[in-house]
């Protein structure tokens, strides 16, 4: 989705804009643009492709200011040209906007400028409306345009916008789509994600749904709806300024899976008291609570829903309360049975996945708790939620999620942990048995990488399969899920997920020697079904890598590969297993020769239904 930086201080504006957008290229983009006041009007240069096409273009020292608005688009309304790309200005260029979103009545917007105003329009965008709507009210007082031109729009959106006349500020307003403001010494920035900030300051104001705000280069004013100030404590953001750095890793995808160890623990360390009692101080479920709820829901989109796949076995098993789970984009459209007796778990790495947050906003509505699982801290769901447990996975810059995956999982095990401990239905043995599981994941995990080279040599054999297919059963099924989507979202090779169990009902009909299979057996209780599984594929000709717990040695009979993981309880399993497969697929992706941290067609934070 879009990236909006704006930065406002006392020089060099150009450079923070620029860098600020560098850190947001995870977003995914096709073109980008910055704006700087110029005397009575505002310069824009844009470029299309990557930021070093913008920078070579807006290379010229006299094109600076204290003052910047940029922005990196990607692509809805219009192609991604030059003259679509961010910012657009009004006719005689006096007032620029950058704009992420989509203006729904965009078109009637555009037909009255013309017909009524003989505004002309210079590109397809549904966002150069709003530069026309500020220029049409403004009469030198920016806050005010805007205000209007936002009573006129129907939509999503998170603009900035600059007026030439007022160098001194940057207008910023949101709906439905993100917006944070970093705060410094003589300095104010306004961005889409806290990644843009960081080099510069970690004390950040999270803007709300429907709310404005001016930054001049030494305050910070929101406003409400209704035009009323707003008193909003400044946050501080513990993730370090390095955080969305690639190191020495050649992608960020390959770092953030490296991080895999420290962040499960920081996670999981984070939440425990020092008798190994959970630790929920910021969550207010009661027992009470706990004891009233007859139902959960699991919602989330992605490699979120697949954490809640896994989750849903684990809570059900831990609670007794019957879990459903559901990928926000469907749950929103059926008929469901959401009370005041159901708890509604919203699953989330950047915590503005539209489709999750709209179904939470339905769920609270109807009377739902909200807890919400969320890695970035005063996102939009974590905001709407009654409850937050935040992953500390730290800034997720691949499109293709990893950490926040693990990291996600670790947190579905501590509410289950909670929950049926409160309510009585883990007793004490097994708390401990798990938690003492739990603990023992970060080593593994860091056991696991240290066999990189394997899985790379896997994937070397393996890359030119165009078919994959992923089986596992109970909880081997959700990671199944995973493996695949990992695959097929980096290296563009179809693959499928399916419960082993499932095979011989259908999918079976499409093996044969052509066919790599990637077969989970992690789970003892299941282990011989899953055995007998693989071997009615083998018969088919297929190649088999198994995967299975460390002493487990009959998956080699009938195996063409085995990957081991360490031992441990069933339960824990797949915080090893996707592991493994996180690596194949980088280096399937690698071997393809594809853009493993930015995928085409991808973005990493979904703000569009
Ligand atoms: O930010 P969210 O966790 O809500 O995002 C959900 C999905 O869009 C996300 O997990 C997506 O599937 C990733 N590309 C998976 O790697």
């Amino acid at each position: 989705m879009c990236g909006i930086v704006g930065y406002i201080g006392t020089d060099h504006a150009k450079e923070k804009v620029i860098d600020g957008l560098r850190r947001l290229e995870y977003r995914g983009y096709d073109s980008a643009g910055i704006a700087i006041p110029d005397g009575r009007k505002i310069r824009i240069v844009k470029a299309v492709g990557e930021l070093k096409n913008l920078e070579a273009k807006a290379s010229d020292p006299t094109f600076d200011a204290p003052v910047a608005i940029g922005h990196t688009r990607w692509a809805t309304h219009g192609k991604p040209t030059e003259l679509n790309a961010h910012p657009h200005g009004n006719m005689d260029n006096s007032i620029a906007i950058v704009h992420n979103g989509i203006i729904e009545n965009y078109q009637e917007l555009r037909e009255w400028l013309t017909v009524e105003y003989g505004v002309k329009f210079k590109s397809e965008t549904d966002s150069e409306v709003i530069a026309h709507l500020i220029g049409l009210y403004y009469d030198g007082d920016l806050l005010s345009a805007v205000n209007k031109a936002v009573a006129d729009m129907r939509g999503a959106y998170a603009v900035a916008a600059m007026a030439a006349r007022e160098p001194d500020k940057i207008v910023a307003v949101r709906k439905d789509t993100p917006l944070v403001v970093g705060h410094g010494s003589g300095f104010n920035m306004i961005a889409s994600d806290v990644p843009a900030l960081l080099k510069y300051t970690r004390d950040v104001y999270f803007i709300e749904n429907n709310e404005t705000v001016v930054l001049t280069k030494d305050s910070v004013v929101i406003f409400d709806e209704k035009g009323n100030e707003v008193e909003r404590d400044i946050q501080a953001v513990e993730w370090k300024a390095d955080a969305a750095d690639k190191a020495d890793y050649d992608h960020f995808m390959l770092k953030e899976i490296h991080e895999q160890p420290r962040v499960i623990q920081d996670t999981l360390f984070n939440r425990l008291n020092p008798d190994d009692s959970i630790k929920l101080d910021d969550i207010s479920m009661t027992k009470e609570d706990i004891d009233n709820f007859n139902k959960i829901y699991i919602i989330a989109c992605g490699t979120a829903y697949h954490a809640g796949l896994v989750g849903k076995m684990v809570i059900e098993k831990m609670t007794k309360i019957p879990v459903e789970i559901d990928v926000a984009s469907e749950f929103r459209y059926r008929e469901t049975f959401i009370d005041d007796r159901t708890l509604f778990i919203a699953i989330s790495q950047s915590g503005e996945t539209l489709d999750t947050l709209a179904a939470l906003r339905d769920a609270k509505e109807r009377g739902a708790r909200i807890l919400s699982v969320v890695n970035a801290v005063g996102s939009s769901i974590a905001r709407e939620s009654h409850d937050v447990f935040y992953t500390l996975a730290g800034p997720e810059v691949a499109v293709a999620s990893t950490k926040a995956y693990t990291t996600q999982l670790i947190c579905m095990y501590l509410i289950g942990l909670y929950m049926g401990s409160t309510k009585g239905t883990v007793g004490r043995e097994y708390y401990e048995f798990i938690l003492n599981e739990l603990k023992e994941l970060p080593d593994k995990v860091g056991r696991i990488l240290l066999s990189e080279e394997k899985y790379k040599k896997l994937a070397e054999r393996y890359h030119f399969n165009d078919h994959v297919f992923f089986i596992g059963r109970g909880l081997d099924s959700g990671v199944s899920y995973e493996g695949s989507l990992k695959l097929k979202e980096i290296s563009y090779i179809h693959s499928f997920a399916i419960a082993a169990g499932e095979l011989k009902h259908g999918t079976i009909a499409l093996m044969d020697a052509d066919s790599l299979v990637i077969a989970l057996a992690t789970q003892d209780r299941l282990y011989e079904k899953m055995v007998s599984n693989i071997v009615e594929i083998q018969a088919r000709g297929a190649h088999i890598i198994g995967v299975a717990k460390e002493g487990r040695t009959e998956i080699e009979k009938t195996s063409d590969e085995v990957i081991y993981i360490p031992n441990c309880a069933d339960e824990v399993a797949p915080v090893l297993a996707v592991i493994p497969l996180q690596i194949f697929a980088y280096y399937v992706a690698l071997e393809r020769g594809c853009n493993i941290d930015k995928p085409k067609n991808l973005a990493k934070s979904v703000t569009v239904e």
